[in-house]
This record gives C-alpha cells, sequence and structure tokens, in this order.
C-alpha cells in the first residue's frame, strides 16, 4: 500500500504553507448531512453539502480528500461523471451558480488506520481524530477551520457489536434496523468547523451525572468507557462538574448544549479532543484510581478534563481562522486549565509544576533547530506544531497580558474577545485587539511575543548607594537568534521584582511590577537604608531566563525568606545549579551552601510538605546541561550524585524524620496527603543516595505495602536506580501485578527507560523485543522510546547505541504512524549542544533517517530541520 502523502528521499520535498498567504474560502458550506454506513472493515461514508460561493469569483469548489476515491458525485441531485476532476487528492468540482447541493461517495476501512487520523479502529471500537486535517480522510470536504457548518450526522450499524452510537450536539432520532442493525441521528445546531466533528461506534458504559448551569439549564453528563473501567471515572467527572462551575464563575461561560460525553480510547495520538459536545480522551486522562494512578495521574486527568471543556468556549465558539492561529485557541485554553488547576490545590506548588515544565521542554525547543514563534510563519505538515511553544509559552503569553492588564482588565477582554467573535474563526491578533479595546492599554509592541522566537535572556545588576539609601537596578535584555530570525527586537517583559533588606528580611516598599521595554534600563529604588536582596522575576512572571549573579549566600537567604512562593524555589534552584555547574566544570564542588539552604526548608514547619518536596529535589540532568555550554552527561550524573550522597548523608536524621512524619497515612485523595506522599518520596531518594545499609530494605517495604500507586511507583523508581538485590524482584512483582492493565504496564517501560544505571541502553533495547511492546499504540511507544530519549545520560551513551535505536524506532513508527514518529525526532535535533563526537553520531542518525525512501511529511520536516 502506497500512502498518499508518502515522501520519497528523492522525490520534491512537501510544500512550505505561509501564514502571509492566507486567503479567506472560495466557497462556504453552511449546511453539511453525514450518513455514516459502519463497519471496521469497510465503512460508506455519504456526504450532503450545501455549498454557497464566497465573494467575486469563478474558481472552482475545491474539496480537500486524503487517500480517498469518488465513488458517486451529485449536484443538485444529478449524478455525475465527467462535471469533476482530481487535483492531487482533492476533488474539484465547476459549479455555474452560486449555490448547489453536492453529494459524495467514499468507502474508507477504519480497521486499517494506523496513522490514527480520521476514522479509526481500537480495541474493537470505531471512534474518529480530526484536528488537524483528519476530516478528508472521511469524506470530501473543504476542510479548513474557516469553513463552518452546521452538521446533521446519521449513523448505522451492527446493534450486537456497536450498541452505542455518538456524535456531537444532542440525539434527535434513532431505531432498529433489520439484520441486527440500528442506527442513530445527531444535531449539532452550532456552526462548527471539521476539526471538531466527532463520532464514536461502540460497546461501553457510561458514568452519567448532571449539571445545573447557573442559569438553570440542566445537561446531561457521560463519560463512557469499557464496562471494567467504569470504577476508574468517578475523579474525571467530578473535575467535569468542577470544570463547568469553574468557567461559569473565573469566565463567566456557560455551556450551551443538553449533553456532554466523554470518551476513553486506548489508541491516541495526544492527550485528548474537543470535539463539540463528544470530547474524545486518550484513556490514560480518564481513567484514575489509588491502585492504578500516581497522584500526578489524578492531577492530569483533572486538568486534560478541564483543558478539553475550556475548549468548549476558547476553540469551538470561538474557534481558529487557520492554523498558524493554533496558539489562540491552545495558549489561552492551557492558561485557563493552569488558572482552575492552581484553584483546586496549591497554587504555589502548581506553578513549580508548570515552569518545571515549560523548561524541560519548551526552553530546549526554543533554543534548537526547531525553535519558532508560538504564531508561526510556517510549516510543512501543521501536525508537527502541537508543540511545548504553541502551547506552553503560548499560555505564558496570555499570562503575561494578564499581569499586565490586571485581573479586571484581563476579564472585561476576555468577555468582549468571547462576545465580538462568538460563531467566528478568529486570529491571535482578533485576542490581543480585544484586550488593547478593552483595556486601553497599548499593545502594540506586546505582539512581539506573537512573532519572535526564542527565549529572551534578562541580565540584572543591583548596586547600593547607602550614603544615598539608593538601589539602581540594571537590566539588559537580548533574544537569541533562532532558525530564520537572526536578529530581533527587545520585548516587553514584565518582571515582578521585590527587594529584601538583608538584616530585617523585609521588602521596601513590597512588590513591584517593572515592565522591561528596552535593551538596556534602569530603575532607582529610594529608602534602601540596608544592602538590598533581589526578588526577581517572582512567581515567573515572563518567560525568560535571569542571569542575576547573585551569590550562595543571597540565595541562601531567598530561599529562607522570600514571601513569594515560586521565588523561593526558584532561589534554591539557582543556589543547587551554581553549585553543580560549577561542579562540573571543576570537577569539584562546595556543597555546603545547597546542604544548608536544605536543611533549613526540611526543618521549617511553617511550609506545605508538597512545597518542601518541590524545593528539595535537585533540577534534572537535563536542566543542569541547558545552563552549558557543551552538556557532558556522565560529568552531570556524576556531579548530582555527588550532591545527592552528601545531602542524603548530611541531612539523613532529617530525612528519616520526614519519611516517618508521612509513612503511617492511610491513602486520601486530598492535596495535604498528596504533599505527604510527595514528601515520603522525595526523602526516600535521598535516603538511598545516602547508601545508609536500610535503605533498600525500606524502599522494598514502600513498594510492597502501598496502598496507592504514588507510594508504588515511587519506590520502584529508587528500586530501579540501584543496584540493590530487590530491583528486579520488584519490576517483576509488579509487572505480575499489573500484566493486562496497559496504562499501569506503560509505568513499568517508563521506569526502566528513565534509569539512571549504566545498563539503560542495553535494558532499553531488550524492552523494545518484550512481548508487550508495540509500536502500534502510542502510548507504550511514548512510554518506552519517548521516555528513554529524555534520559540524558542513557540516551546520549558514547556509544550511540541510544541515538540508533531512536532512529530505528521512528523508521518503525513512521510507516504506521506519522505524527507519533515526528514526535521522536527532536532529541536527535540538539546535537549542537554536545561534544563533536556524540555530535557527529546524532547527525548521522538524522541522516539515515531523511536518506529512507517513503518518509512521511512528518518526518522529513522535523528530520531535515533538526538535521539543520
Ligand atoms: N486539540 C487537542 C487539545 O489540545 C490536542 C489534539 C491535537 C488532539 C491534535 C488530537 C490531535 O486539547
Ligand atoms: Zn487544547
Amino acid at each position: 500500500m502506497t500512502m498518499p502523502d508518502a515522501q520519497t528521499a528523492t522525490a520534491a520535498p512537501p510544500p512550505v504553507i505561509h501564514r502571509e498567504d492566507y486567503r479567506p474560502p472560495d466557497w462556504l458550506v453552511p449546511d453539511v448531512a453525514l450518513d455514516f454506513a459502519l463497519d471496521p472493515a469497510a465503512t460508506r461514508v455519504t456526504a450532503r453539502l450545501s455549498v454557497t460561493r464566497s465573494g467575486a469569483h469563478n474558481r472552482p469548489l475545491r474539496l480537500d480528500g486524503d487517500g480517498l476515491t469518488p465513488l458517486a458525485v451529485r449536484i443538485d441531485g444529478e449524478p455525475q461523471a465527467d462535471a469533476w476532476r482530481m487535483d492531487g487528492a482533492a476533488l474539484m468540482i465547476d459549479l455555474p451558480g452560486d449555490a448547489h447541493v453536492i453529494e459524495t461517495e467514499v468507502e474508507i476501512a477504519p480497521e486499517k488506520n494506523s496513522q490514527l487520523m480520521g476514522l479509526y479502529a481500537s480495541g474493537g471500537m470505531l471512534c474518529t481524530q480530526c484536528e488537524p486535517e483528519g476530516f478528508r480522510r472521511i469524506t470530501f470536504f473543504p476542510d479548513r477551520p474557516d469553513v463552518l457548518s452546521r452538521y446533521v450526522v446519521r449513523m448505522e450499524a451492527d446493534k450486537a457489536r456497536f450498541p452505542v452510537l455518538l456524535s456531537n450536539g444532542d440525539r434527535t432520532d434513532g431505531g432498529d434496523l433489520d439484520d441486527g442493525r440500528h442506527w442513530a441521528e445527531w444535531r449539532d445546531p452550532f456552526f462548527k468547523p471539521t476539526y471538531l466533528f466527532a463520532l464514536v461506534a461502540a460497546d461501553l458504559v457510561a458514568n452519567r451525572d448532571s449539571f445545573a448551569t447557573r442559569s438553570g439549564k440542566e445537561v446531561e453528563l457521560a463519560i463512557w468507557v469499557k464496562p471494567e473501567d467504569l470504577a476508574k471515572t468517578e475523579h474525571a467527572m467530578a473535575a467535569l462538574k468542577a470544570s463547568m462551575a469553574w468557567d461559569e464563575k473565573a469566565y463567566g461561560r456557560e455551556y450551551d448544549l443538553g449533553e456532554f460525553n466523554i470518551v476513553a480510547v486506548a489508541d491516541f495520538n495526544f492527550g485528548a479532543m474537543e470535539n463539540k459536545s463528544l470530547n474524545i480522551f486518550n484513556s490514560r486522562y480518564i481513567l484514575a484510581d489509588p491502585d492504578t494512578a500516581t497522584d500526578v495521574d489524578y492531577d492530569n486527568v483533572a486538568g486534560v478534563v478541564a483543558h478539553e471543556y475550556f475548549h468548549n468556549w476558547s476553540g469551538n465558539r470561538v474557534t481558529c481562522r487557520d492554523w498558524f492561529q493554533l496558539s489562540l485557541k491552545e495558549g489561552f485554553t492551557v492558561f485557563r486549565d493552569q488558572s482552575f488547576s492552581a484553584d483546586q490545590g496549591s497554587a504555589a506548588v502548581k506553578r513549580i509544576e508548570d515552569v518545571r515544565a515549560l523548561r524541560a521542554s519548551q526552553f530546549p525547543e526554543d533554543a534548537g533547530p526547531l525553535a519558532h514563534p508560538i504564531r508561526p510563519e510556517s510549516y510543512m505538515e501543521i501536525s508537527n506544531f502541537y508543540t511545548a511553544t504553541v502551547y506552553n509559552k503560548g499560555a505564558e503569553v496570555i499570562r503575561m497580558l494578564h499581569t499586565i492588564l490586571g485581573a479586571d482588565a484581563f476579564r472585561k477582554g476576555s468577555d468582549l474577545y468571547f462576545d465580538r467573535h462568538d460563531g467566528q474563526a478568529a486570529t491571535c491578533e482578533d485576542f490581543v485587539t480585544a484586550m488593547e479595546d478593552a483595556s486601553g492599554v497599548d499593545l502594540a509592541r506586546f505582539r512581539l511575543w506573537y512573532s519572535q522566537a526564542g527565549t529572551p535572556r534578562v541580565t540584572a545588576r543591583l548596586e547600593h548607594e547607602p550614603a544615598g539609601g539608593q538601589a539602581r537596578l540594571t537590566l539588559e535584555q537580548g533574544v537569541p537568534p533562532t532558525p530564520g530570525q537572526p536578529s530581533k527586537q527587545p520585548m516587553p517583559i514584565p518582571l515582578r521584582v521585590a527587594l529584601y533588606g538583608e538584616v530585617t528580611g523585609q521588602t521596601f516598599g513590597g512588590e513591584r511590577l517593572v515592565m522591561l521595554e528596552d535593551a538596556h534600563q534602569e530603575i532607582l529604588f529610594e529608602g534602601i537604608g540596608e544592602r538590598p536582596v533581589l526578588s526577581i522575576n517572582r512567581g515567573f512572571s515572563a518567560p525568560v531566563t535571569v542571569v542575576a549573579d547573585r551569590s550562595a549566600a543571597d540565595l541562601a537567604f531567598l530561599s529562607a525568606q522570600d514571601d513569594d512562593p515560586f521565588a523561593r524555589y526558584e532561589a534554591m534552584q539557582q543556589l543547587m545549579v551554581d553549585t553543580l555547574v560549577r561542579a562540573v566544570a571543576l570537577g569539584e564542588g562546595d556543597h555546603r551552601p545547597v546542604i544548608e539552604a536544605v536543611q533549613e526548608t526540611l526543618r521549617n514547619a511553617a511550609l506545605d510538605p508538597a512545597f518542601i518536596a518541590e524545593a528539595v529535589l535537585l533540577p534534572s540532568e537535563s536542566f543542569i546541561g541547558d545552563q552549558m555550554p557543551v552538556v557532558d552527561p556522565v560529568a552531570i550524573h556524576l556531579a548530582r550524585e555527588a550532591l545527592r550522597r552528601d545531602l542524603g548523608q548530611e541531612l539523613e536524621d532529617e530525612w528519616r524524620a520526614s519519611y516517618a512524619k508521612t509513612h503511617a497515612n492511610r491513602y486520601e485523595y486530598t492535596p495535604p496527603a498528596k504533599g505527604l506522599r510527595r514528601l515520603k518520596t522525595v526523602s526516600l531518594g535521598y535516603m538511598a543516595a545516602s547508601g545508609a545499609p536500610d535503605a533498600s530494605v525500606i524502599a522494598f517495604r514502600q513498594f510492597r505495602d502501598a496502598d496507592n500507586m504514588t507510594d508504588r511507583q515511587g519506590a520502584l523508581g529508587t528500586l530501579v536506580n540501584s543496584q540493590w538485590a530487590e530491583r528486579d524482584e520488584a519490576l517483576k512483582l509488579f509487572y505480575d501485578r499489573y500484566r493486562g492493565n496497559d496504562l499501569v504496564i506503560d509505568k513499568w517501560f517508563t521506569t526502566q527507560a528513565l534509569s539512571t544505571r549504566d545498563d539503560s541502553v542495553a535494558a532499553v533495547e531488550a524492552l523494545a523485543g518484550h512481548g508487550d511492546f508495540t509500536l502500534a499504540n502510542p502510548n507504550r511507544v511514548r512510554a518506552l522510546v519517548g521516555a528513554f530519549a529524555v534520559n540524558q545520560k542513557g540516551f546520549n551513551d558514547l556509544s550511540g547505541r541510544g541515538y540508533r535505536f531512536l532512529a530505528d524506532m521512528v523508521l518503525a513508527v513512521d510507516k504506521l504512524n506519522p505524527q507519533t514518529a515526528a514526535k521522536l525526532i527532536p532529541p536527535l535535533g540538539r546535537w549542537r549542544r554536545f561534544d563533536e563526537a556524540r555530535a557527529t553520531l546524532m547527525r548521522a542518525e538524522l541522516a539515515r533517517v531523511l536518506a529512507t525512501p517513503g518518509l512521511s511529511k512528518d518526518v522529513f520536516e522535523q528530520a531535515s530541520k533538526s538535521l539543520g
């Protein structure tokens, strides 16, 4: 079988689509009726489109297709044999008048669809994924987000195999047919683009509930899963109801239909999808119970449920004009889900987690060959732009608007945006304009955040003149060059700043918001009677790197005194990073300041244990690498382990005390209990690092006796990194206990892929041959291959075996699922950050991938850009 989007090594590269080439659609499709005769092997799709000419032109109607052959074409009810032609994969029809009814028929094979785009089969069910361009794999249509239609969907299927038939909107009709089949009709009254269409035919059961909106409308809620998973849907349901209430309160947004359905599916390319009133989820973001899901999993379930629900306004009611505007819906919706989660538990810990994620995934992207602005200028394959930049940096950009305008003006701006653009396909520009109009604040220069890529670097220097009682803060900024953008303009950077008196421990006049607009700026502070200590970018008010050159003593002071929890965490991290970077460079480091600061934090009874656990954790090996001109994975690992060992030994009493404090608790899912569990496993890690002879016994006991997955997986992680005899036994017990539970077996793969032991490459190669490993399930691929690629030490093994393994996997997965394959490539694109030997090996693997015939355009784009 040849794939329609296949790319051979000798063929011309795929065309590049440019943002500036946007043109409004020539034809609109206000109404569409779809008829599905469903069958996994052969599904017949009949589409009836009412089309209207838009503007004065005589261009033909162009209907996108991907792998489709028209079996019939009818125009205004008349069968046509030669009134249409194919232009590549698209169907072209010359039409005389301004309004016509076009009918097409195609046949598709869901069970052969391994890309998981369009209509596909997963574990006996049929479901769709259309964003961004999957609808064209179902039927011929102008498959672009600025063509909005009202849908009527009729489907029929075998009733025994597919008793549940769902689509968007409300079910309006249905019944039984002869020969064991049945049918259903669904109507969605809201205009929507193709990418929000969805259909599910399955044998599932529902957790049902309801929600009364603030205007008193009753909404029927249902979460559809396999019968054996029903007991794992309570947390998702609670999160859904909390999200619905939160969006009313925080944004004044009410749900707009009588039904809201969520379906969980095991094979899914992303996290979840916000199809209008029929969200389809990767089951890992729905299913949770204490025995199989960690606290992090619980938080992710709630966060993703909220994210998809919030899209009903930020994405669906107001959608995107074109895919370059993706951050319009994603950046805003991530900001909304982050705010929701912050309101559900510890806002400080949530902020720390979000910044950690940004630094782990977005900062490297912004510093590498795949860097792009949150609103990209061009792409070959849009699926490659569902990135940490568009999502997470996009959310930081919205957060900066919130900071600059203040909560009230921001809310006025969002109200204006939703009012003004309801039912439309909008742009990022529309969003900023609404914020500007509602607040009266000029955001002309702020728009640079949409057009310039790269993480700005801010240098801060604080000088004190005791005589005049003045302090001068000198700020400089620069934005590094990125592909296609050699030179940048200074950006408006909102920096929350406070000065602390080093003796009094008090701020001078609290916090202030400094807007850094220029390349160089000086700010004068008056009435500074004692030496001030600088607390800057508090709350991570801007997604920038700050170089502030503060002494270890000042950082330790802030880590103990700062009243902004993020700044406090940040000071500790900076102290640790400075210590480790110096240790790598000099082969030796003074661990005292870190040990004392950690001790002070551990002993501070006023602090939330969840915060303590975050604060005392060392920065990851990758983050340390990101701070160095050339990453030396082995030296970083050794330096970090040495510091871990010293922390473990010097503070042994503290670790044992915090372990004991948290150990006796029975499982409950509350923020305080979560915090204690987190601190418990962090303490266990340090006890293991100390080399204490009983650490293996304690770890194994935690593993064996745990009444929840957080404790069990936490202990397993410690065991897996160790040389202890209990290690293999724990892995075997874990596997045997959870065999057949795919989401937990994913954890078993991931824990081993992240191992810091020297044998991790060999172990990962062997795991790829394990009977439970499959290339067909994206979760499994990510659990082993995706996880291993962020194991800095193992992946960058000097033998080059890690690189070869990853390239082999990219090529194998690409044959089945190009989107998932392409997402594995970025770690190979980081070759510029490594020594010559490793860089050469990485480049050779990228070149080998590129030389392979039949590459998808997804992989071609990522590999060719990564090779640079
Ligand atoms: N739009 C989805 C989300 O962010 C992500 C997604 C993209 C899912 C493409 C599937 C395919 O919520
Ligand atoms: Zn989203």
